[in-house]
């Protein structure tokens, strides 16, 4: 089993460069099976939830080919089937992408409900009733979700809650249906809009993503191209919260700060100077910093998927904060792990209250899930000892060389085989 030792508490200093986005590349990928010819696909970030991915395509038909570590070659003209592999599907959230991209590729699909981080109640009901909208019928059996999409067409989608993964599920599925289709109350995550460029860029008609409604007009055919991911948006955050939990000053490179201004606007707050420029910001944390309110929401608010490593950021900060958690009911169980380093964290329901600046003292903690592990990395860097992190495989889902990465930037870190 492989761990991350870290001796802490030493200023990060140094650059970073952020890899491409992981909640556009598992949505991209599975959105290649519309295309009919080769895609090639850059800016890939090489992570285990991509190989999870790529797996999955693989056991449809589909010819994968990495150019390099961070290329990856689709060829979906031979793809086979329309039931996706149970043993793979339930290993990560992003394989009910497979549900809209079969749904539109084949009128028909097979797929199991997915599996992925547990923070608490994870449905899926707004994806399936953007089908039903979409004239397919929905139903469950032991194994799979069905979808039958003979009458698949265009259609009026309204989501009752703003998801991520269901209007990229509801995108997937119209870009190929005859006929047109409204998308209202859709989430406007970089990740979507960067999924409809790609598919944009491959010949279909997607308008408006990126704001609440999305208007799609079904096309015949989708062709071949190549295509790069976004910067990854949480990526840069956790090695912005990185830095300034050390104090450091890191010039993190490869972003889209327009992607980053909420993320920008309370590190600001906090007393930290940021330094924007075109596709790098600088993070200096060289004044004494404040303690602060955040509240989680979709975006442009501030993202959930930074909510644990803000925590950790302020826990080393003196007096209380608040951390409100306004995506998911449950996603605050890793504080649990971050109480073993010395730090005070309340949580009732879904809100934490922190006091913070006690001291924080090394222990042996556990990667709870992907962004409670990236948290506990920080709360690492920024702890004088040695703390050991156990469980990677969950931070290994979505961050590239996390450990060389951190070497670069100064960090006495390093991953062994125990
Ligand atoms: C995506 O999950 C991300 N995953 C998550 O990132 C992220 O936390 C989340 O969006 C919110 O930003 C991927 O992109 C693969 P949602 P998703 O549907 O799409 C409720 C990470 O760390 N809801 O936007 O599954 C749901 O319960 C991961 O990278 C319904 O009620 O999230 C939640 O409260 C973890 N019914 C809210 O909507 C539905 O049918 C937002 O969920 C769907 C969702």
């Amino acid at each position: 089993m492989d761990k991350i030792l870290i001796n802490g508490g030493k200023p990060l200093c140094g650059e970073v460069n952020i890899s491409g986005a992981k909640n556009a590349a598992v949505a991209i990928i599975p959105a290649a099976l519309l295309v009919e010819g080769k895609c090639i696909i850059e800016n890939v970030p090489d992570i285990s939830d991509v190989d999870s991915i790529l797996k999955m395509i693989k056991s449809l038909g589909a010819k994968v080919e990495k150019s390099d570590c961070n290329t990856v070659v689709i060829d979906s003209q031979n793809l086979t089937s329309h039931i996706a592999d149970p043993e793979l599907a339930c290993k990560m959230r992003a394989s009910y992408y497979l549900m809209g991209a079969l749904l539109g590729r084949f009128g028909k699909a097979q797929v199991p409900p997915p599996g992925g981080c547990n923070f608490g109640t994870r449905p899926i009901d707004q994806h399936l009733k953007s089908f039903e909208c979409l004239g397919c019928k929905v139903s469950l059996d032991e194994t799979f979700v069905n979808i039958d999409g003979d009458e698949l067409g265009g259609g009026n989608v309204y989501f009752d809650v703003v998801s991520v993964g269901a209007t990229i599920n509801a995108i997937l599925a119209a870009v190929l249906a005859p006929g047109k289709t409204v998308l209202e109350n859709c989430a406007k995550e970089p990740h979507v809009v960067d999924l409809a460029n790609f598919l944009n860029s491959m010949g279909a008609s997607v308008r408006g993503a990126g704001t609440d409604i999305i208007k799609i007009n079904g096309v015949e055919s989708l062709h071949g191209g190549t295509y790069s991911i976004i910067p990854d948006q949480i990526e840069a955050g956790t090695y912005m919260a990185a830095a300034i939990a050390t104090r450091g000053n890191v010039l993190i490179k490869n972003v889209i700060p327009k992607h980053l201004e909420a993320i920008t606007a309370k590190f600001e707050e906090m007393g930290v100077t940021i330094e924007e420029y075109d596709e790098e910001v600088r993070v200096i944390a060289d004044k004494p910093l404040k303690s602060i309110r955040v509240k989680t929401m979709p975006y442009p608010g501030f993202p959930t998927d930074l909510q644990p490593q803000m925590v950790v950021l302020l826990a080393t900060v003196p007096g209380t904060s608040v951390v409100n958690e306004g995506v998911w009911d449950s996603r605050f169980q890793y504080v649990t792990e971050l109480e073993k380093m010395g730090m005070k964290i309340k949580v009732d329901g879904t809100v934490a209250t922190i006091e913070g600046g006690t001291p924080l003292c090394p222990s042996k903690v556990c990667a709870t899930d992907l962004r409670a592990g990236a948290s506990m990395v920080i709360a690492a860097l920024a702890c004088e000892g040695t703390t050991e992190i156990s469980q990677l495989r969950h931070i290994d889902r979505g961050y590239e060389h996390i450990v060389d990465k951190l070497l670069a930037v100064g960090a006495d870190i390093k991953r062994i085989n125990d």
